[in-house]
């Protein structure tokens, strides 16, 4: 049975391939800085706008039907976890201008926000992959799965800055084979 925790799963193999190409880039002198702007515009479109979304707009709205609290325990700490992500998301984007315009040191800031994010998407995803999907799938029923696969299929198909899911896809993968991950 396909169930609505195996597609977010599905989502975590292309964000943590994502995490790989990011971690491959950090530290480089002469970095291609339009492989991070591209890195930027996939995550505010895909791991954000698509994947979060998917979790904040609906599973995790879900779950608290079936007895899961949103201002305490594992999902609050789930949805803490992406504003912070999203600090670190802004720490990149901010510096890329400057790194442009010359300011080197900007470079550095760049680094330590991706390798904040990595590490922080990282144990975020390890959390929600082996504890809350665990426990949602103790508590959502069959139909419960097919109606939450119903609204994740809308929000797939729904345009994401002028491109669909699979060509973010295509982006990563083709970030993953120039790193060589
Ligand atoms: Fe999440
Ligand atoms: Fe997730």
């Amino acid at each position: 049975m396909n169930t609505a925790t195996k597609n977010l799963e599905d989502d975590h193999v292309h964000i943590l391939l994502l995490l790989e190409v990011m971690k491959r880039i950090i530290g480089s002198d002469k970095p291609d800085i339009s492989h991070i702007e591209n890195i930027v515009d996939i995550i505010r479109n895909f791991a954000d706008g698509l994947h979060h979304a998917k979790e904040e707009n609906q599973f995790f709205p879900f779950l608290t039907k079936r007895g899961f609290s949103l201002t305490q325990g594992p999902v609050a700490v789930m949805l803490h976890e992406h504003v912070e992500g999203r600090e670190f998301v802004k720490g990149i984007e901010a510096n890329i201008p400057l790194y442009k315009g010359g300011n080197t040191s900007a470079l550095g800031k760049i680094y330590s926000n991706m390798a904040g994010y990595a590490d922080l998407l990282h144990n975020h995803i390890g959390k929600e992959n082996n504890i809350l999907f665990r426990m949602a799938d103790n508590a959502l029923s069959e139909s419960d799965h097919k109606d939450l696969l119903i609204k994740f299929g809308e929000a797939e198909n729904a345009d994401l800055s002028g491109s669909s899911a699979e060509e973010y896809i295509k982006r990563i993968q083709q970030l993953a084979s120039v790193y060589g991950v």
